[in-house]
C-alpha cells in the first residue's frame, strides 16, 4: 500500500491505499489553531508531526497495517503557511497560516515595489494569505527572530523533513509562496533582490512525484514505520485535490463546494495569462499548471442560513426544500459574501445580500436563492475563463454541492456545462496517494494512476429552458456586487 497524508488546517488524515486505488484503512487526528490577536491564525508545527504520527501508529496498531507493506508515502498540505527555521533546522516561531490576515501592509508594499512585474513573474497578486507577505511581516515586526532564520518551509514540507531529514519544497506549494518564477520553475531573483532576501533562504525545489528520501532512522523508531518506506514530494492541497478529482485534462474544470468554494482548471501550458485575476500555480504533474478562483463562503453561506432559519431541519431535507421553489427562486437573488469575497472581487469588506424579496416568497425560495447564489459566484469565476477564451466542456463537482442531485442540476444549468460527480469521492488524500504510486513507478504518470484510482459517477446535462432563464438572472446577479459595495 501507499499512505496519502492529508495535512489540513483542523486535522491530519492518513489514508492507506492499495494498488487498485481502494482505501484499506484511514486514521485522523485533530490539532488546535490559535488566534493570539484578531486576524492572526497560527499552529505549532510539532502538532502536525505528533498528529501524523498518532494516525500512523493507529493504522499499524488498530488497523493491523504492516510497516513492511507500506511502500511509499506522499502528502497533500494546507497551503501558504510559513514555518521559519534556524541554521539547525529548529522552528523559530509558531507557523503563520494561510487564513491569517495580519499582512495587509506587506501586500501593499509588495505591489508598490514591484507592481506588474510581480504578477508577470509569480502569476499572482500578493494576497494576505500567501507566504511572501508573511516572511516580510516577521522581518519587519520580529527582527530578532528573523535574524536567526536560515530557511523556511511550508507545512507539509516541514512534516516531510521531520520524517526523512531532507529539506525541500515541491513546485505546486512553492508557487503559493509568490516568490517563485512559475513558468521558469526557479526562485525569483527579482523578488529576492526587491525584498533583500538571500538566495540561501529559499529551499531546494522538487517535483511532487520526486523521491525525497527514505523514512529516517529516528522517525522509524518514533513511529514504527520501516526505513525501507520511500517518501515522495507531495503537493499543495488544492493541487492534490484536483488530481484526486481527476482534473487532468484541459477540457476540465472542478467545482468544489466546501466551507469555502473553489473553481479550478487544469492548464496544459502557461500560455494563458489571467493577469492575477485568478490564482495560477504549478500543478503536481511536472510542467503542468492549474488556475483557481475562490468563493470565501460557499457551503458556509448555506450552513449559516440554515443555522439561523432551519436549525432543526436535517441537511438533506433543507437542500431538497429548494425543489418547492423554481429556477431563479421566483425572482429572489442572493450574493454569498457573508465573510467578504476573494474571486473575482478581492474585497474583505463586501457583505451578502438578498434582493427582490416579494411578499409571496416562502422559505423554499430563500433556500433556493442561497444555493443558486453560491453557484452564481462560481459562474463569476468561470466568466474570467470565458474572457480569456478558455475552452472546457466538463465540470467535476465535489464537496457538499455534489451530494444533492438538485444542487448538481442547478450547477449544470447555471454553468451551461455537463457536470459529473466522482463515484468515490475521497479528496486530497487520494491525490497524495496517487503521487506516491506514481513516484514508486506503479504507474507511468499521474494520468496513468488516475485510470486505477478514479472513477466518475453520474452526469448532469444542462436543461436548455433553465439555461436560458439563469442566463437572464445572471445579468442581474452581476450588478449586485457593485450596487452593494457602498452600502455594505
Ligand atoms: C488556497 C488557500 C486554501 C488553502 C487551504 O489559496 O488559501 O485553499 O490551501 O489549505
Amino acid at each position: 500500500v501507499v499512505l496519502g497524508v492529508d495535512l489540513g488546517t483542523s486535522s491530519v488524515k492518513v489514508s492507506a491505499v492499495d494498488r487498485e486505488g481502494h482505501i484499506v484503512a484511514q486514521q485522523s487526528f485533530d490539532y488546535p489553531l490559535t488566534q493570539p490577536h484578531p486576524g492572526w491564525s497560527e499552529q505549532n508545527p510539532e502538532d502536525w508531526v505528533n498528529g501524523t504520527t498518532v494516525a500512523i501508529v493507529n493504522l499499524i496498531l488498530k488497523d493491523g497495517l504492516k510497516p513492511a507493506e507500506i511502500a511509499g508515502i506522499s502528502y497533500s498540505g494546507q497551503m501558504h503557511g510559513l514555518v521559519l527555521l534556524d541554521d539547525k533546522n529548529q522552528v523559530l516561531r509558531p507557523a503563520i497560516l494561510w487564513n491569517d490576515t495580519r499582512t495587509t501592509p506587506q501586500t501593499k508594499e509588495i505591489s508598490e515595489k514591484m507592481s506588474e512585474k510581480f504578477v508577470a513573474i509569480t502569476r499572482n497578486h500578493a494576497l494576505e494569505g500567501f507566504t511572501l507577505p508573511k516572511i516580510l511581516w516577521v522581518k519587519e515586526n520580529e527582527p530578532e527572530i528573523f535574524k536567526q532564520a536560515a530557511t523556511f518551509l511550508l507545512p507539509k514540507d516541514y512534516l516531510r523533513y521531520r520524517m526523512t531529514g531532507k529539506l525541500a519544497m515541491d513546485y505546486s506549494d512553492a508557487a503559493g509562496t509568490v516568490a517563485l518564477d512559475v513558468v521558469h520553475k526557479t526562485w525569483s531573483k527579482d523578488v529576492q533582490e526587491a525584498f533583500d532576501l538571500p538566495a540561501s533562504f529559499f529551499p531546494e525545489l522538487i517535483e511532487s512525484i520526486s523521491f525525497a528520501g527514505n523514512i529516517s532512522d529516528s522517525y522509524a523508531t518514533f513511529s514504527g514505520l520501516s526505513t525501507a518506506t520511500k517518501v515522495f514530494g507531495g503537493a499543495a492541497d488544492n493541487a492534490a485535490g484536483a488530481i484526486g478529482a481527476g482534473l487532468l485534462q484541459s477540457n476540465m474544470v472542478m467545482s468544489s463546494i466546501g466551507t469555502s468554494g473553489v473553481v479550478a482548471k487544469f492548464e496544459n501550458t502557461a500560455d494563458v495569462d489571467y493577469r492575477g485575476d485568478i490564482h495560477f500555480f504549478n500543478h503536481a504533474i511536472p510542467n503542468k499548471f492549474y488556475s483557481m478562483g475562490v468563493t470565501l463562503a460557499a457551503g458556509d453561506a448555506n450552513s449559516w442560513f440554515k443555522s439561523v432559519f432551519g436549525q432543526n431541519v436535517p441537511f438533506g431535507e433543507w437542500v431538497s426544500e429548494a425543489a418547492d421553489s423554481a429556477e431563479g427562486a421566483n425572482g429572489l437573488i442572493f450574493t454569498p459574501y457573508i465573510s467578504g469575497e476573494r474571486t473575482p472581487y478581492p474585497d474583505a469588506d463586501i457583505r451578502a445580500s438578498f434582493t427582490g424579496i416579494d411578499r409571496t416568497h416562502t422559505r423554499s425560495d430563500f433556500i433556493r436563492a442561497v444555493l443558486e447564489g453560491i453557484v452564481f459566484s462560481f459562474k463569476d469565476i468561470m466568466a474570467i475563463y470565458d474572457r480569456e477564451g478558455a475552452d472546457f466542456d466538463t465540470v467535476v463537482a465535489i464537496g457538499g454541492g455534489a451530494k444533492s442531485p438538485l444542487w448538481l442540476q442547478i450547477q449544470a444549468d447555471i454553468f451551461n456545462k455537463k457536470v459529473i460527480t466522482l463515484a468515490n469521492e475521497q479528496g486530497p488524500g487520494i491525490g497524495a496517494a496517487m503521487l506516491a504510486a506514481t513516484g514508486l513507478g506503479w504507474s507511468d504518470s499521474v494520468q496513468d494512476a488516475a485510470k486505477d484510482f478514479i472513477s466518475f459517477g453520474t452526469t448532469y446535462e444542462p436543461n436548455p429552458v433553465a439555461v436560458a432563464k439563469y442566463k437572464q438572472i445572471y445579468t442581474i446577479y452581476k450588478k449586485v456586487y457593485a450596487a452593494t459595495t457602498e452600502i455594505s
